[in-house]
């Protein structure tokens, strides 16, 4: 009787092995005589489609982590995900005020409207699909894939979506840009278009107004090389910043040096009082004489007014984005270039509280601080 049993399971095993085979005999010749028709523009039958879907769904599903999520209503997020949403997916999604561009209608699959449409992903999986994009149907990754920070500001961004009008999407994609409609004498003359990439008031602050999110670095009066360094390492894939990177690599090479220039003399505008939750007093201790025992360095040293001028002023720039920068040196993710080396060494085993405090202290002096 056993010997029955594994006689009829190796003719089992035998026959998946030999249709195995066939199958992948008969897959080789069509990919080599060419039948198969890979036109796009053929569509797909419903069979296909319906197939695809379906291992497109469940893949997500299996492959996507649980992650926690931020608090995905915070302002400072939507906005910072409008403003990259609006050249860096609406041109393949289309978004409120845009239909999908012609020339992407064209691809197969044909990317989604989104809004209503992403209702039934969890955050967790719509964050992996944007980090990650989709093999198979020109959906891409995310330019600089460590920066969960900076995906969750798109998920937050695609949850508010379905109850954005066409104008509040207009007006926050915008943020500090203007939004004044294109004259018919700019369009033809191509003097003046929609939004581009490179629009930077669209987040930086402007004379008048400052960052349209914490997430977003103040950059008027920092110093000029430490600007133009900063570009040229998103420009060079040295510095990860999914939303940072494409648009450095859209600014012309022979006006890096001028558009760090120009934030340079900016001249720094009071802003309204920073948000932040450590305690300024403790972390004045820090940032003067460090602590030595967890190895970190004094932070003024190197932070101050009269430090290099390669190096970023930290006095009134924003907690959130101090934080969210220091939490990436801390979990080894930014070291690519030596000056990164150099910073991630100097926070030595600086602890979460420790960041709180120091992070509040200098978001909460003058912008053009004197060093103390
Ligand atoms: C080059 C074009 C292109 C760009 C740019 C692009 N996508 Fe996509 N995306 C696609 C295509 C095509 C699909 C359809 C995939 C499918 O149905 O299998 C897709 C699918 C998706 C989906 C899944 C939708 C669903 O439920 O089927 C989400 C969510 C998404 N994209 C978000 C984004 C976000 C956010 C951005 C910007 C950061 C972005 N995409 C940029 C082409 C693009
Ligand atoms: C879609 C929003 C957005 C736009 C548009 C934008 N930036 Fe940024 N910028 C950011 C964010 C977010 C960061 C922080 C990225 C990081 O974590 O490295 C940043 C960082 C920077 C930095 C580094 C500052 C520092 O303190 O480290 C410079 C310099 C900069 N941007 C210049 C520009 C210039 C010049 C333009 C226009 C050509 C521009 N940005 C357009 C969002 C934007
Ligand atoms: C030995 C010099 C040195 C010391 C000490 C130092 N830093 Fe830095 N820090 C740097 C350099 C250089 C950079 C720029 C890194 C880059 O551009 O990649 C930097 C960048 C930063 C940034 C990002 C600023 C921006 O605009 O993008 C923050 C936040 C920061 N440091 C906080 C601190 C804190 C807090 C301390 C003290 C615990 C500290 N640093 C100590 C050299 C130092």
């Amino acid at each position: 009787m056993s010997i029955d049993i594994t006689l009829t399971w190796r003719r089992l095993f035998g026959a998946i092995g030999v249709a195995a085979l066939l199958g992948l005999g008969v897959a080789l010749l069509v990919a080599w005589s060419g039948l198969y028709n890979v036109a796009a523009s053929r569509g797909h039958p419903a069979w296909l489609n319906w197939f695809l879907e379906l291992g497109m769904r469940n893949s997500v599903e299996a492959n996507a982590p649980r992650l926690p999520s931020p608090d995905l209503t915070e302002p400072g997020l939507i906005a910072l995900g409008a403003a990259h949403f609006q050249t860096g997916c609406a041109p393949c999604h289309g978004g409120p005020d845009q239909a999908v561009n012609p020339i992407y209608q064209g691809m197969l699959p044909e990317p989604p409207k989104l809004g209503d449409a992403v209702g039934h992903w969890s955050d967790s999986e719509l964050h992996w699909i944007i980090k990650h994009g989709l093999q198979y149907a020109g959906m891409p990754g995310w330019a600089a894939p460590h920066r969960d920070d900076e995906i969750w500001a798109l998920v937050a961004f695609l949850r508010a979506l379905p109850d954005l009008t066409e104008s509040e999407f207009r007006h926050l994609a915008a943020g500090n840009g203007s939004v004044t409609p294109v004259t018919v004498k700019q369009l033809v003359s191509g003097s003046a278009t929609s939004l581009a990439m490179t629009t930077c008031t669209k987040c930086h602050e402007t004379d008048l107004a400052p960052p349209v999110s914490d997430k977003i670095p103040r950059l008027a009066g920092q110093p000029r090389p430490f600007l133009l360094r900063a570009l040229q390492e998103y420009r060079a894939d040295a510095r990860q910043s999914g939303i940072m990177e494409p648009i450095a690599a859209e600014i012309p090479e022979a006006l890096l040096a001028d558009v760090a220039a120009y934030y340079a003399d900016l001249e720094p505008r009071p802003h309204p009082p920073p948000a932040f939750k450590g305690n300024p007093k403790r972390g004045r201790e820090i940032a003067l004489y460090g602590d030595p025992d967890n190895r970190v360095a004094a932070c003024q040293a190197c932070h101050s007014s009269a430090a290099k001028p390669d190096y970023p002023r930290l006095a009134g720039q924003s907690a959130s984005y101090m934080t969210a920068r220091l939490q990436h040196w801390k979990i080894g993710h930014e070291s690519k270039t030596p000056l990164d080396a150099l910073m991630a060494n100097a926070m030595g085993k600086l602890s979460d509280e420790q960041i709180d405090d120091v992070v509040a202290w200098y978001a909460s002096r003058p912008i053009e601080g004197e060093p103390p």
